[in-house]
C-alpha cells in the first residue's frame, strides 16, 4: 500500500490549480444513463472514486471514452438493470444509479450501501421518494429492487436535506408524467450544476440551488456537453493549506461564490483571501487564531472541510468548538491529531480544540477521505517527518495531491510499496 511522507515545517508559495469537482462528476456522470445519445463532460477529475463510476456504467451498458479531462459516454441499451455488491460496497456514490435506472428502464436493482466510517448515512429518504413517484420497492438478500410501470410527478417533502437523494430523485423525475416538487431540497452547487446538465439533454427543471426544485418531465432526453464545476472541497483544502503553513498562494480553477463560508471562517481567524486574475490569493502570513465551526447543509460550513479546519484549529490561537451535524461519527481524525501532538476533547458532537504552539510529525493511519486530507495539512506544518498510510483514501478525492503540494514548495513524497 501507498505511503505518503512528508517533512513539515515549509511555507507554501505559488500557484496551483483545482480540478473538477469529485461529487459534481459522479452524479453527472450517471445521469448519462438517462439518454441513448452521446454525453461529453469536460473536467473530469481522474480520481479512485469516478474510475469507480465509470466501471459501475461500463458494467449496465455504457461506452466510455476519456480524452484528457473530458469523457464522453453513450448508453443506446441498458444491458444490465443491476448494480452488484462488488462495485458498490467501495462507494456509497453508486446508489446514484438507481433513479435513472427505473426512469429509463422501469427496472433496477442496486445493493445498499453499507455502513460507513463517518456513520450509518442510510438512503431510506432516497427510496421513500422514489416510491412517491410511484416505484414499488422491495428490499431483499441485501438489495433494493424498485420497479414500475411508469413514474408519476408528484409532490416530495425530504426529512432531511440529502445531496444524493436530492440528486438521485431529480434524475428519476426528468422522465416521470407530469410535474415533481421537491421540498426541503439539498442547496449545493452540485446539484445546480447537475440540473444544467439534464437540462443540456432537454429536461425542465427549475429552482436548482434552492430548497424547492420543479421539474416538469419530458417523453426523452438527448446528448449534451458540460463542464463540471471546480471541486470547491480541494480548493478549500488548498486554502486551509496556506493557512496552516503561513504562506502564501494563488488557486486558480475555483468558484469563490461556493466558498463563502469558509472565506468567512477563515477571514474571521486572521486569513487574508482576496480574488486575482484567475482566481484567489491566500495569506495566513499574519497567522492563525480560533474560530467556532459549525458544519451545516450548503450554505453553511461543509462537513467536507470539518476536518481540514480543525487541523488548522490545532495551530490556531486560542480555544476552538467546532460541532459536526451533519454527520453522526465524523471524529475519526481526532485521535490521529492528538499523536501529533493536538489538545483536543470530544463531548458529543463537539470537539474543544486548544491550539498548541507546534505539531509533532508522526505515523498516522487514514479512516476516511477528508480525514487524510487534515493529517496531510498536520503533516505540513508539524515538526519532523509524518508518514500517512492507508493513502487510498484520499486518493478517492484529491487529484495528484502530493504532485499539486508539493509544486507549492511543501516536502511531500509518496512511497509506493
Ligand atoms: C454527499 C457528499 C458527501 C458530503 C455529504 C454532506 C456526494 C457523492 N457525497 O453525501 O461528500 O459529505 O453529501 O454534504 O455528493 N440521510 C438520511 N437518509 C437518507 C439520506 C441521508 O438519514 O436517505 C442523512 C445522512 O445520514 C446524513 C445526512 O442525511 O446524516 C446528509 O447526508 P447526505 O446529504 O445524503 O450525504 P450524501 O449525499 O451521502
Amino acid at each position: 500500500m501507498d505511503k505518503i511522507v512528508i517533512q513539515g515545517g515549509r511555507r507554501l508559495a505559488g500557484t496551483v490549480a483545482a480540478s473538477g469537482a469529485k461529487n459534481a462528476a459522479l452524479p453527472i456522470l450517471v445521469s448519462s444513463l438517462l439518454t441513448g445519445a452521446q454525453c461529453t463532460f469536460h473536467d473530469v477529475p481522474d480520481l479512485v472514486d469516478v474510475r469507480t463510476i465509470t466501471r459501475l456504467l461500463a458494467d449496465l451498458g455504457s461506452h466510455i471514452e476519456r480524452n484528457g479531462t473530458s469523457l464522453s459516454i453513450s448508453t443506446p441499451v441498458i444491458e444490465k438493470q443491476e448494480a452488484s455488491y462488488d462495485l458498490v460496497k467501495t462507494m456509497r456514490a453508486s446508489i446514484l444509479v438507481l433513479g435513472p435506472l427505473v426512469a429509463r428502464t422501469g427496472r433496477a436493482r442496486v445493493s445498499l450501501p453499507g455502513g460507513c466510517a463517518i456513520g450509518a448515512r442510510p438512503v431510506n429518504l432516497h427510496l421513500k421518494a422514489l416510491q412517491d413517484l410511484g416505484a414499488e420497492i422491495d428490499l431483499r438478500d441485501g438489495y433494493v429492487e424498485a420497479v414500475t410501470k411508469g413514474l408519476k410527478g408528484t409532490d416530495i417533502y425530504f426529512d432531511t436535506s440529502t445531496v444524493t437523494g436530492t440528486e438521485n430523485i431529480m434524475m428519476a423525475a426528468v422522465l416521470a408524467r407530469g410535474t415533481t416538487v421537491l421540498k426541503n431540497a439539498a442547496r449545493e452547487p452540485e446539484v445546480e450544476n447537475l440540473a444544467a446538465v439534464l437540462n443540456g439533454m432537454g429536461a425542465k427543471i427549475r429552482g436548482a440551488g434552492t430548497d424547492e426544485i420543479v421539474i416538469q418531465g419530458v417523453q426523452s432526453l438527448d446528448s449534451v456537453e458540460e463542464r463540471i464545476i471546480p471541486d470547491r472541497v480541494e480548493v478549500g483544502t488548498y486554502m486551509i493549506a496556506a493557512a496552516i503553513t503561513g504562506g502564501e498562494i494563488i488557486i486558480e480553477n475555483c468558484e469563490p461564490t461556493h466558498l463563502e463560508a469558509l472565506t468567512a471562517k477563515l477571514r474571521e481567524a486572521g486569513v487574508a483571501i482576496e480574488p486575482c486574475v484567475g482566481g484567489i490569493t491566500v495569506s495566513g502570513v499574519n497567522g492563525v487564531s480560533s474560530a467556532d465551526i459549525t458544519t451545516l447543509p450548503y450554505p453553511g460550513f461543509p462537513t467536507d472541510l470539518q476536518a481540514q479546519m480543525m487541523a488548522l484549529m490545532t495551530v490556531g490561537n486560542g480555544i476552538s468548538v467546532i460541532r459536526e451535524t451533519v454527520f453522526e461519527n465524523r471524529f475519526m481524525h481526532v485521535n490521529e491529531l492528538m499523536r501529533m501532538g493536538a489538545d483536543i476533547a470530544i463531548d458529543g458532537n463537539r470537539a474543544i480544540v486548544r491550539g498548541v504552539r507546534q505539531l509533532q510529525g508522526a505515523p498516522v493511519m487514514a479512516t476516511d477521505l477528508r480525514a487524510s486530507a487534515s493529517l496531510v495539512l498536520a503533516g505540513l506544518v508539524a515538526e519532523g517527518t509524518t508518514e500517512l498510510d492507508r493513502v487510498y483514501h484520499i486518493d478517492r478525492g484529491y487529484e495528484r495531491i502530493e504532485e499539486k503540494l508539493s509544486g507549492l514548495g511543501a516536502d511531500i513524497r509518496r512511497v509506493r510499496e
